[in-house]
């Protein structure tokens, strides 16, 4: 395997597009071009597949058709939930014009971070809830943070950095108790881990088509039937008037097949999937020593390693794999080209030098175990290689 047989491992920044998402894309391009809007037949066939696709998300995420709407992707659903949630939640229960307080967590991917900072400018109280050393948030600190002026909690589902898993359903009990609503952005976890909107019980979830074999470009934000979330983006009256502009027929399409296939493959894919991150791993602490698994204590995606070697700084590491073909991240990818240390690592309590050791390989079910085992060859000898040449002479 070389760089013309290249070793994919960074699923947590894009999965490849399934073939068939794409076959199920393509006459929507092409033949099947109309918009959704137009009286014709055209528009007629791009107005049915909406539907179709708009079933096919529900059913993956246990909520009903109407309670999906279809956005740009992910960092779209977050602003989108944040921006219009803060306000219409307090609006919901009678308390315009009182402070508002949001709820989230140090380890939020920067669609939310971002956003909320624009809220806390608008003069949006913001209390950030802490991490433990294995990433996970505690409800009971959550529990601590909410007051009477709480009116929105958003914890993400699973982090794309370390891959934990977050006790969403025990803080969306918590902030229920308070009025507040509760988003989570849920856009590594869909399709990787069973998310079902009626048992975690928030009434906002983020999802995007490109974390599940889907295309770029195209996601989707649960608002539970009831809530009145003003739109984000004005326009022509799509989406039931609350997300303008025409819609991306194509892109819809294919979110919807990859959020089908999700449902019927994805326990197979998430039990192929661990017995790979199990075998790197292993693999990977039998033959490099003073390695650590950032999180490993914690639940987490079956699809992420984050991991340090001591010493090793994540960056050096990650050339020396692509030089073998191995692609892979030192952190979230969309903050990436930026270096700076992973801000999850930091919220769990590694120093700058140790955040800055970090290395993420995300599996997708299409790696095998050949690739997993050249891997743990590559980076055993990158590790040892960068390790001598820091030895003085
Ligand atoms: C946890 C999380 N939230 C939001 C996003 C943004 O999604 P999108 O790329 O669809 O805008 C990402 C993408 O990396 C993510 O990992």
């Amino acid at each position: 395997m070389n760089e013309f047989n290249p070793i994919y491992l960074d699923h947590n920044a894009t999965t490849p597009l399934d073939p068939r998402v794409l076959q199920a894309m393509m006459p929507y391009l092409l033949a099947d071009h109309g918009n959704a809007s137009s009286l014709h037949r055209f528009g007629q066939r791009a107005r049915q597949a909406i539907d179709t696709a708009r079933q096919q998300v529900a059913a993956l995420i246990g909520a009903q058709p109407d309670e999906v709407f279809f956005v740009s992707g992910g960092t779209e659903a977050d602003n989108w939930a944040l921006r219009e949630g803060v306000a219409a939640a307090a609006a919901q229960r009678g308390t315009t014009g009182a402070p508002m307080h949001l709820v989230t967590s140090a380890i939020e991917h920067a669609a939310v971070l971002q956003t909320v900072e624009r809220l806390r400018g608008r003069g949006v109280a913001v209390t950030f809830v802490g991490v433990d050393g294995a990433g996970r948030v505690d409800p009971e600190a959550v529990a601590a943070a909410l007051t009477p002026e709480t009116t929105l909690v958003s914890v993400m589902l699973a982090n794309n950095d370390v891959g934990t898993l977050q006790p969403v359903a025990a803080i969306a009990a918590l902030a229920r108790q308070v009025g507040a609503w509760v988003h989570t952005d849920a856009v590594q976890a869909v399709g990787k881990i069973e998310c079902d909107v009626r048992a975690l019980g928030v009434d906002l979830l983020a999802l995007s088509a490109h974390k599940l074999g889907g295309p770029k470009g195209v996601g989707a934000l649960f608002v539970r039937r009831g809530l009145r979330l003003p739109s984000l983006v004005e326009g022509g009256g799509q989406e039931r008037g609350r997300r303008g502009g025409t819609e991306n027929v194509a892109g819809i399409v294919g979110l919807g097949q990859a959020a089908e296939l999700a449902r019927a493959e994805g326990s197979e894919r998430a039990r192929r999937t661990l017995a790979l991150r199990e075998r790197l791993e292993l693999g990977l602490l039998a033959r490099i020593p003073r390695l650590t698994i950032n999180g490993r204590e914690a639940a987490r995606l079956p699809t992420t390693v984050n991991l340090a070697c001591a010493g090793v700084d994540g960056l050096d590491l990650l050339l020396n794999l692509d030089l073998a073909g191995i692609a892979a991240s030192t952190g979230a990818a969309c903050s990436s080209g930026r270096v700076a240390p992973s801000h999850v690592l930091r919220a769990m309590g590694r120093d700058a030098a140790t955040a800055a050791e970090a290395l993420r390989l995300s599996l997708g079910a299409t790696n095998t175990e050949a690739e997993i085992d050249r891997t743990i060859e590559v980076l055993a000898e990158a590790v040892e290689g960068l390790r001598a040449q820091a030895q003085p002479a």
